[in-house]
Order: C-alpha cells, then sequence, then structure tokens
C-alpha cells in the first residue's frame, strides 16, 4: 500500500468514517487522526507510530460545544483559553466522560483536547459525528513531520490516505496545558507563547517541573535525528570521530570562520517564529546528508524560544 495524498477533506473524511487512519495537516506538525470512539482506529494508531500505550493522545474537534460533549467539566479558565487561542496551537487537559476510551488517555481520568487551525483539517472535522485522536505523524521519538512529503517519507506504506494542506505555519506542536490548584500548569511548551497565555489568563501560569505533573509523553530523549546533534559545544569539544564533517544549525547568522556549506541558518529573517516554523525540516535534511555530526546553537530565550530550546535539548545528545 502507498498512501494516496489528497487536497480534498471530503476524501480524507471517508477513510476516517470507514475506521481508517489519515494523515492531517494541522497549524503545528501533522497529526495521524483516527475515530477516537473506534477502538480499533486508536489501536492502529500506536501500532503504526510504534508507540507505547502509556503515552496519550489528544483529541481533536473543531468547536469548544463538541469539546463540551466529550468531557465532564470545563472550569472557567479553561474554557476562556479555549475561546482566545481556538482554533490554535492550545491543548487542554480536561477531565473526560466515559465514552472516551481509557485506550486514548493510557488510563488517565484526563483527555487532552485541541481545536487545530488548519482550513482543510477544520473543514474534514465539520464532517464527521466524532472528533479524532491524533498523535504528531512521526514514528516513535522522531523528529516531528510539518509536510505531506514528511509524513510520505515515513509512514506513505502504512496508511492509507495523507490530507496535502502544505507545510505548517507555526512548525512545533502545540502548548499544552491543565488548570489545577487554582493554577494553569503548562504539562509542554510549544507552538503558543506562554506571555500570551499568561496575559489572557486570570489564573497564574506556571511551567510544571516534576515528572507527576507534566505530560506523560515528555520523555527526557525525543525529536531525534540519527546522526548525533550536539547543543552549544565547539568543534573540539567533540568526539574527534564525529569533528571530521560537522554541520552547524544556526540561529540567524553564519559563523565567520566555517564554510558556508556546512551551515544552516534556522531563521534568515532573525525572527523566533520562523525558527520554530524550519526546525524540523531543518532537522530532517541535517539527517539525510552525510554529515557526522551538528552542532547546533541555542535560541534566544524569548517568545517561543524556550519551547525551541526544548526540542533541540532532547534531539541532542550532548544536554
Ligand atoms: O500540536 C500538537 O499537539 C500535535 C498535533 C498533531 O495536534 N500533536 C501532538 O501529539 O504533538 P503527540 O501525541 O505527539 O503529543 C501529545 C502529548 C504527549 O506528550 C502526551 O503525553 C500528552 O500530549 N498528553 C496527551 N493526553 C494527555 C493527558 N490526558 N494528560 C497529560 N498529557 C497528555
Ligand atoms: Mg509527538
Amino acid at each position: 500500500m502507498q498512501a494516496k495524498i489528497t487536497t480534498s477533506a471530503i476524501e480524507a473524511a471517508k477513510y476516517l468514517i470507514e475506521g481508517q487512519n489519515v494523515a492531517i495537516p494541522t497549524e503545528t506538525v501533522y497529526g495521524l487522526a483516527g475515530n477516537a470512539y473506534n477502538e480499533q482506529a486508536v489501536l492502529n494508531i500506536f501500532a503504526i507510530k510504534n508507540r507505547p500505550k502509556f503515552d496519550p493522545l489528544i483529541v481533536h474537534t473543531h468547536s469548544i460545544e463538541q469539546i463540551e460533549r466529550f468531557v465532564k467539566s470545563l472550569p472557567a479558565v479553561s474554557k476562556s483559553l479555549l475561546e482566545s487561542f481556538s482554533p490554535g496551537p492550545l491543548t487542554v487537559v480536561l477531565h473526560k466522560r466515559d465514552h472516551i476510551s481509557d485506550l486514548v488517555t493510557s488510563g488517565l481520568p484526563n483527555v487532552a483536547v485541541r481545536i487545530p487551525n488548519h482550513p482543510l483539517t477544520l473543514e474534514l472535522l465539520r464532517q464527521l459525528d466524532f472528533p479524532v485522536a491524533a498523535p504528531s505523524a512521526n514514528p516513535f521519538t522522531y523528529v516531528s513531520p510539518t509536510s505531506a512529503e514528511h509524513v510520505n517519507q515515513q509512514l506513505g506504506r502504512k496508511i492509507p490516505c495523507i490530507l496535502n494542506g502544505g507545510p505548517c505555519q507555526v512548525g512545533i506542536e502545540s502548548t499544552i496545558i491543565r488548570e489545577a490548584d487554582d493554577k494553569v500548569w503548562v504539562l509542554r511548551l510549544g507552538g503558543l507563547d506562554i506571555d500570551e497565555l499568561q496575559a489572557k489568563s486570570n489564573k497564574p501560569v506556571e511551567l510544571a517541573k516534576t515528572v507527576e505533573e507534566a505530560s506523560p509523553g515528555n520523555f527526557s530523549k525525543h525529536y531525534a535525528t540519527k546522526t548525533p546533534l550536539y547543543m552549544g559545544l565547539e568543534l573540539s569539544q567533540i568526539p574527534v570521530e564525529q569533528a571530521e564533517n560537522v554541520a552547524y544549525l544556526r540561529f540567524s547568522d553564519y559563523k565567520p570562520e566555517v564554510e558556508k556549506s556546512k551551515q544552516i541558518i534556522l531563521a534568515p529573517d532573525g525572527q523566533i517564529t520562523t525558527a520554530a516554523k524550519n526546525l524540523f525540516s531543518i532537522l530532517r535534511e541535517l539527517d539525510q546528508s552525510s554529515f557526522s555530526a551538528i552542532i547546533g546553537e541555542w535560541i534566544p530565550e524569548t517568545g517561543l524560544g524556550p519551547a525551541i530550546n526544548d526540542r533541540l535539548r532532547r534531539a541532542s545528545i550532548n544536554c
């Protein structure tokens, strides 16, 4: 089987209605979708990605009214944040109703929900009488896909259909939050800047630090390239056998003492949002070249900078 790549939301919907899995575009990364009410479709997601079942899935739908159908309650601040930022790169963890299977939530009483901001996927979701569970459409632990081509390269033989919505505009996964103990806890940094969240939140926004507080899927090593990535080091600090053909991953400018052909710039315009948008496709590109190692530069810690650095830290072998 080779996936059919389509730009028709109607065609993609047919596969989902039949209980099959479809890769869908979102503003953050591509997702691997299946009917969230169909246990077999959900099981297939774990199998296709080779993902452990203790790592729960985000449920996607097109409106807050739909979310209210599968959660027990929508606390006030969660609701107002969803109203402010949906559709958009925000995922909110809420108390699930019984018809959301434990398979989706890995046995947790809570379900993570989001309304993705992509016109084709919103059109698709509006045609379904069920929400879709969708993790990022990459094999477990590899870099997330930000184009239909990325999905096709890795999962094209395992799924019947990819809905092609072009390159993802945000480029890193959604920010995940949970309202608890009079705070809004950030379980995963992502495509929504936490200063923006704080500006619209009536409760203090805090980064969850302990494993218990954070998402079960926040593995310390994730998003890894096959070529070793070293963050923040000099050439002399990496093992000699890997130092002969190094690529440099730079934020916005070239290192003057290194050949330009060995350097790749994440954000030629100096914008952190551009770095986020390009991050995963550049990591893939570097991984497919014949470099012996990658030396990465940290991104400035403003806006989406901490979320990008979080991905780089987890992709690296030295941090
Ligand atoms: O932007 C995104 O969020 C993308 C697109 C496709 O929507 N999805 C995505 O899914 O990044 P995934 O499965 O790669 O990452 C979802 C994260 C995992 O770390 C998981 O542990 C966490 O969400 N998560 C899911 N359900 C949860 C829950 N009930 N409580 C806490 N964390 C949860
Ligand atoms: Mg993922």
